[in-house]
């Protein structure tokens, strides 16, 4: 379970934010009463009960099918963009060890250079690839698909479509495509959206094929839930993450920074970033959400938090048992550093970590502390079902609509009519 902790100044209103927070309980006994399918945001609830998509029926399919792909594929290509890559990503890039199918990612961009380079690494491997996209109409998985279906035809001739599976809602185009050419076809669910599509096909195929526990991940969110139900008050840790947000939002705050300090949570914080930013990011309002890999980032924003603009509030996400050790051996030269001699490296961190939450603090930074136990598939699982709960309170909170993405479609016009898309 992730656990809450918020440290702030002698001058920090902590009695407002009480109050605040026993004011808006409201939002969080909404979310314990939502369900799928019911009341407000009724087609967009999903992902409130995951296990609802990710029956053990659906993930037996998910892993017979992920085996086959590892059997004889060196490579999986998932060709997806935002919400349709961002989990998978996030999860595979921080727990996969297992080598045997090579994970790699496209149609997130639209850069001939990107394609060319991913193309030659291609060459002389078996691959596979995943189109994930839920209706079949956003320009990089349509690019993707236009790269890739000749690049398998190419290399597979008639059998191509052996090498090609679609990730997308029932009746959309990708599923008329799928029967009309005979590729495996995988569920985009019609009531989740993108972001919020981490314990669904979406995000679990591609998990499966990198060789994680996905059953282990799933159980870990639905743990998760049960813990988040369970509790009704003001220290209910998704709540008062989101509250907190909120009331730093209301008092003139501009920006979120989510830090850690381990580099496996890279594309983690990336996931985090797309979640609250197309959530919130409406109506002239929102915190700016900025994730920041420490202590490589304190060498560069570190100095903008401690000296720059004070209107920030920072999120650290502390891993309780990381999985790494490493004694410093002596060198044996005068190199500076005999104070290291025989440390662990993850002690060394720990103590990094704790001077950062404390150097910001002192100037008057609001700091929380949201600990996961270790990084494994069920923390994983616990962590997107946590954000995506929080995400939900936030906006409901902000009075905002966490689902949609209206302010994504300005570029898009002018980028289509450049195009010449009718
Ligand atoms: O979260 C979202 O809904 C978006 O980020 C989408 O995932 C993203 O725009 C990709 O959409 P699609 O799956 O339709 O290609």
């Amino acid at each position: 379970m992730i656990t809450i902790e918020t440290e702030v100044t002698a001058d920090f209103p902590a009695d407002e934010l009480a109050a605040y927070r026993r004011a808006h309980l409201d939002a969080l006994h909404t979310l314990q009463a939502a369900r799928p399918g019911t009341g407000a945001h009724r087609d967009n609830l999903g992902w409130l009960t995951a296990d609802r998509w990710a029956t053990p029926t659906q993930l037996a399919k998910l892993t017979t099918l992920a085996a086959q792909v590892r059997a004889t594929a060196d490579v999986l290509v998932v060709v997806g963009v935002g919400g349709s890559n961002q989990a998978a990503r996030a999860a595979i890039t921080a727990l996969a060890t297992d080598t045997s199918c090579e994970v790699v990612y496209a149609g997130t961009n639209l850069s001939a250079a990107y394609y060319q380079r991913l193309l030659a690494s291609l060459q002389g491997r078996e691959v596979t690839i995943d189109v994930i996209a839920k209706n079949f109409q956003t320009l990089e998985p349509g690019i993707g698909f236009r790269v890739f279906k000749p690049f398998l035809v190419a290399k597979y001739g008639a059998d191509y479509a052996s090498h090609l599976i679609v990730t997308g809602t029932p009746g959309s185009p990708l599923e008329a495509l799928a029967t009309a050419e005979g590729y495996p076809f995988l569920t985009f669910p019609t009531d989740i959206g993108g972001r919020f599509s981490a314990l669904s096909d979406v995000g679990l195929f591609p998990m499966a094929v990198a060789g994680l526990d996905v059953a282990e991940l799933v159980a870990g969110a639905m743990a998760e839930r049960t813990a988040l139900l369970a509790n009704p008050g003001p220290t209910n840790p998704a709540y008062a993450y989101a509250s907190l947000r909120q009331f730093w939002l209301a008092h003139g705050g501009k920006l979120e920074v989510l830090g850690h300090f381990e580099p496996q949570l890279d594309f983690f914080g990336r996931w985090w970033t797309q979640l609250f930013a197309e959530s919130e990011g409406k109506a002239d309002s929102g915190l700016y959400p900025v994730a920041l890999t420490y202590s490589e980032d304190l060498h560069s924003v570190g100095q903008y938090i401690q000296q720059g603009q004070k209107d920030l509030l920072e999120t650290f996400l502390v891993v309780a048992k990381p999985s790494g050790s490493l004694a410093i051996q002596p060198s044996g030269v005068a190199d500076g550093f005999a104070y290291l001699d025989g440390r662990d490296l993850t002690a060394i961190n720990r103590t990094a970590e704790n001077a950062v939450i404390a150097a910001h603090r002192n100037i008057g930074v609001p700091v929380t502390k949201l600990t996961v136990p270790r990084l494994d598939a069920a923390a994983f699982g616990a962590l997107f079902y946590f954000f995506e709960v929080a995400v939900f309170l936030s906006a409901t909170l902000q009075g905002v609509d966490p689902f949609d993405q209206p302010g994504v479609e300005a570029y898009k016009a002018l980028m289509f009519a450049g195009l010449g898309r009718d």
